[in-house]
């Protein structure tokens, strides 16, 4: 387990093949055995290929250009990373009216199901990297509005999926879990 978890990286380099239907329901099944308060299964998943994939580029491209006017080679750079990408789910999260707790473990919950995809992705031969950021669009109003998610929904993730352009598989360093962890 251990070896896989290191194995597992963001991918952000794809070939332009697209993704097979079974392997993604693959994904989509793997997240819907996360764990999940009260069984609330908070989680909804927008498939984004073909000619919707383009129209999410363009919203892309337009809050990029609003956002950086004066910097075209950033507008450049960040749409290279979508524009080679074959297949991107949007996760959202249900938010529950009145209920800070609830919606906070809502997102908890919708958190271990990318990681379930993300570790299924690896697992079938597919890389992915989790965006939030930039092209990402999570915490912008744009793309919650482009996939017609609800108000009792919020944007967690923007998955982009694919096969990698190339292996990556070497673990970033990380810290010592004995500089994280306080023994009490
Ligand atoms: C919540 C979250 C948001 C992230 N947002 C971005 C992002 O906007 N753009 C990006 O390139 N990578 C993003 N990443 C991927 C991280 O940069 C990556 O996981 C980290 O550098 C560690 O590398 P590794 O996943 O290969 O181990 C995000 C990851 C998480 C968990």
């Amino acid at each position: 387990m251990l070896d896989v978890l290191k194995k597992r990286r963001a991918i952000r380099q794809f070939e332009s093949r697209e993704v097979e239907r079974s392997k993604i329901d693959m994904l989509l099944e793997a997240a819907t055995y996360a764990p999940n308060d009260r069984m609330r299964e908070p989680w909804h998943f927008y498939i984004l290929q073909g000619a919707s994939l383009k129209d999410y580029q363009k919203v892309a491209l337009k809050y990029l250009q609003n956002r950086f006017p004066t910097k075209p080679h950033l507008v450049e750079s960040s749409m290279a990373t979508i524009t080679n990408t074959p297949l991107i789910i949007v996760v959202t999260s249900a938010v529950v009216a009145g209920d800070e707790g609830a919606t906070k473990d809502n997102s908890f919950a919708v958190s271990s199901a990318i990681m379930s995809m993300w570790l299924m992705a690896e697992h079938v031969g597919l890389g992915m990297v989790w965006r939030t950021r930039g092209v990402g669009l999570v915490h912008d109003t744009e793309l919650h509005s482009f996939i017609g998610a609800t108000k009792e929904e919020q944007l967690v993730g923007t998955l982009c999926i694919g096969y990698p352009a190339k292996d990556i598989t070497t673990p970033k360093k990380r810290t010592p879990f004995t500089e994280k962890t306080t023994w009490l």
